[in-house]
């Protein structure tokens, strides 16, 4: 009795270690400040984590009951369900293959600065941010660290998930939280750190457009790995004990709780040096190592320590999008699981390398008017994630039996889950119309009408050929 009761206990642990490490990486600390910099700050900041905690859970709920249910990942389980919903698995493996054609870049570039923060990055300060744009944007350097960070994730995903991803994840991701607590008293505490605070926390709706909301929704989809069947992945390999709406409170809890963290890390630092708040993706390798550059050798270590915590939140996500394809070679093509790792790792490699390109000599190709890492982030971040959530919130609201979901969602009636009948009609009615209305202002407001056309489509000419799928 007493050993039955341990061990589920330490699934639960497992579980919501694997979950929050997905959700918890570059999308957190990279992404949130500076979309929340280009955005306008607090005004996004509210909407997202209105988003995350209405639209967020609920999706994410639906995800872990879908994929447990049926105990098959993304393109198996919309398949043994209805097989006209087949495309939208096969959208999240799509998807699953854009966010790796650039989530790797990024992974290598935090990789990078670990060893970047030995050898003298710090020792001039004023010069970090045009170090930044010089390393991103040279051909081979930035290369060498993708390809060493998905080798990393290969090596993971070949031998499986548990093990080793695990219990660096344990050390690992509570070290983070630690040091961004740690940044955040030092940052709230420089001198003309309270422009920072202000701009985090004073709202000015005025300026919110459907551009805002859109990015706002797509980011808290990002951000809680929603919207491409990976927490759905997830939920496959878990037993019928774990409260999933439980699960997905604390994951979502932990994930937005990261992302403000960041930002009260990094805002308050950001205005104290002068910093525009709209630089960009290279955001938090300039302004974190700016804070660490005036603590000596203390800084040197606490800047490396960062870093490798920052690549092992990259690293933790990045297996789980590896993984939703690798789950759907093995599931539904038959392979094994060696083979579809080094295939599926192979393809993303290409792309990551042609992204990180991009940023440099690449940089004149564009693709429907953008670079190619554009392509791949605003593709998955702006289109395909919020329709493959509304897709997953449709398809629970009208094609799933009631029945069965509440079944899922109490473990047979064995468990309560109080607000099964709101969740349902937010499901059903709500988050459709929510993610449609905000996926149409957008829409209407976005610069790059030609790749929101060109990922409708993509979206529209898979739901008809569903069934061959
Ligand atoms: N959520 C992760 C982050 O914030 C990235 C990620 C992992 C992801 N799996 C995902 C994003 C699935 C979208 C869908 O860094």
């Amino acid at each position: 009795m007493e050993k039955k009761q341990r061990e589920s206990w330490g699934s639960r642990l497992g579980f919501i270690m694997a979950a929050a490490g997905s959700a918890v990486g570059l999308g957190n600390i990279w992404r949130f400040p500076y979309m929340a910099g280009t955005n306008g700050g607090s005004a996004f900041i509210i909407i997202y984590l209105a988003f995350a905690l209405i639209i967020g859970i609920s999706v994410m709920i639906g995800e872990f009951a879908i994929g447990r249910r049926t105990q098959l990942a993304a393109v198996g389980a919309y398949k043994a369900i209805n097989k006209n919903w087949t495309f939208a698995g096969v959208l999240g493996v799509i998807s699953a293959f854009f966010i790796m054609g650039f989530y790797p870049v990024v992974g290598g570039w935090a990789s990078a600065y670990i060893l970047k923060s030995f050898t003298g990055l710090l020792s001039n300060p004023a010069a970090i941010g045009d170090a930044f744009g010089a390393f991103i944007t040279s051909a081979v350097e930035p290369s060498i660290w993708l390809i060493i960070f998905l080798a990393a994730n290969i090596i993971i995903v070949a031998k499986g998930v548990s093990g080793g991803i695990e219990k660096a994840g344990k050390i690992l991701m509570p070290t983070l939280f630690g040091l961004l607590i740690l940044i955040a008293i030092r940052s709230v505490t420089l001198e003309g750190a309270g422009g920072g605070l202000e701009f985090l926390f004073k709202p000015d709706f005025s300026e919110v457009t459907g551009q805002t909301l859109l990015a706002a929704l797509g980011q808290a989809f990002f951000s809680l790995s929603l919207g491409m069947g990976c927490m759905m992945t997830y939920g496959s390999y878990l037993n019928k004990s774990e409260n999933l709406p439980s699960n997905a409170l604390i994951v979502t809890l932990l994930d937005t709780g990261v992302a403000l963290l960041a930002g009260i890390a990094i805002f308050p630092a950001l205005f104290a040096f002068g910093v525009e708040p709209a630089v960009g993706a290279g955001l938090v390798f300039v302004v974190v190592p700016q804070i660490f550059a005036q603590m000596g050798t203390l800084g040197i270590i606490f800047s490396a320590l960062f870093f490798i915590a920052l690549t092992v939140a990259a690293l933790t996500s990045s297996v789980s999008l590896l993984e939703v394809v690798v789950a759907y070679l093995m599931d539904q093509r038959g392979w094994e699981r060696k083979k579809s790792v080094y295939a599926a790792g192979g393809v993303m490699a290409i792309l990551s390398v042609l992204s990180s390109l991009s940023m440099g000599v690449m940089s004149g190709f564009t693709v429907l008017g953008v670079g190619i890492f554009d392509f791949f982030d605003i593709l998955t971040d702006k289109i395909f994630l919020a329709i493959g959530g509304m897709l997953l919130a449709i398809f629970i609201g009208w094609f799933v039996k009631r029945e069965d979901l509440e079944d899922e969602l109490t473990n047979g009636g064995t468990i309560k889950f109080g607000l099964f009948n709101a969740w349902y009609a937010l499901m059903k009615y709500v988050i459709p119309l929510a993610v449609l209305v905000v996926a149409v202002m957008g829409i209407l407001s976005i610069e790059q009408t030609g790749l929101m056309i060109f990922g409708l489509a993509v979206i529209a000419v898979l739901a008809l050929f569903s069934k061959k799928l």
